[in-house]
């Protein structure tokens, strides 16, 4: 072949696949018509009280999108499941995905309303990339990023978890917040709050159920210091079960337990941080990030 009939060759390619790729953007000579949802995702929570942060970012989200409809989906399949014996039907991200596209959505931000980026949120990445790559999908499909994703979420959700504790702990008192921890490498985020808090009030606390620091590790330094009471708060989005048992239950493997065996005296508070309009706000700021891509490349 000679190099002639080889660019001759090359650009009869580069024609098709203009062409095609135009076919696709009309959809058979249909053009598509812009229509931008949002898709909230959260673990879940099977605990009715967790409507109330549900119903929350719901409401701000609405009031920062006016006329953007907005669905949900839950990516824990136990709590669905549990839920739909109820009656109560929600899509995981891919059938809530699987939805929107059907309903011819062009342009979708979906929200992560988890507090770090874990394995959950991998997951959902993993979802999206898949929804991405489908023939006549969307036009657009963005993530928010989680509550924590950066130095300057962690100083925003420091300050605003502060501002959050009851007035009437004392500056002598710990507080607690008590996160979930994981085995995925993002546990690191947790750690780095705990050095946020730190930084600002040496007797605020982070720790969690299922990763570090752990409650022992926190306890020691209670005890070098001789705190003897302790205020527990969720660093959770919703104060669902581990919240109501393994915080404040009375099972002596609950922290209150632990603490009130290492003579502590705890106050626990069961609202999670989803029913913080100050927190809901940064959730709201990385989804009005992803949604700005929208308007800057459509
Ligand atoms: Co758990």
């Amino acid at each position: 072949m000679n190099m002639r009939s080889l660019l001759q060759g090359i650009g009869i390619l580069c024609l098709c696949l203009l062409l095609s790729s135009q076919v696709l953007a009309s959809g058979h000579g249909h053009t598509k018509q812009v229509k931008k949802g949002i898709l909230l995702v959260a673990f879940g929570s099977s605990y009715p009280q967790a409507r109330a942060s549900f119903e929350n970012i719901e409401a701000e989200v609405e009031k920062a999108f006016p006329g953007v409809p907005v669905r949900w989906a839950y990516t824990s399949k136990i709590i669905r499941h549990k839920l739909a014996k109820e009656g109560k039907k929600l899509d995981s991200a891919s059938m809530a995905l699987a939805r929107m596209m059907d309903e011819d959505f062009t342009h979708v931000a979906v929200q992560s309303l988890h507090t770090i980026g874990g394995a959950e949120f991998h997951d959902l990445l993993s979802i999206v990339n898949g929804f991405e790559s489908m023939p006549d999908g969307f036009t657009k499909i963005l993530v928010g990023y989680p509550l924590l994703a950066s130095s300057h979420d962690l100083e925003a959700v420091r300050e605003a978890m502060l501002a959050n504790i009851p007035d009437e702990r004392k500056p002598d008192e710990a507080v607690i917040f008590m996160g979930h921890g994981t085995h995925h490498p993002s546990n690191a985020f947790y750690q780095a709050m705990a050095y946020e808090f730190q930084r600002k009030d040496a007797n605020v606390y982070v720790g969690t159920v299922e990763g570090a620091p752990s409650l022992e590790d926190i306890l020691v330094e209670l005890e070098a210091k001789g705190t003897d009471k302790a205020w527990l708060m969720p660093f959770m989005s919703v104060a669902g079960d581990h919240v109501r048992n393994d915080m404040a239950g009375d099972a002596p493997d609950s922290w209150t337990s632990i603490l009130a065996e290492a003579g502590i005296e705890t106050e626990t508070v069961l609202k999670g941080t989803a029913e913080f309009d100050n927190i809901v706000d940064i959730w709201v700021e990385h989804l009005k990030g992803a949604f700005s891509h929208f308007e800057q490349h459509p």
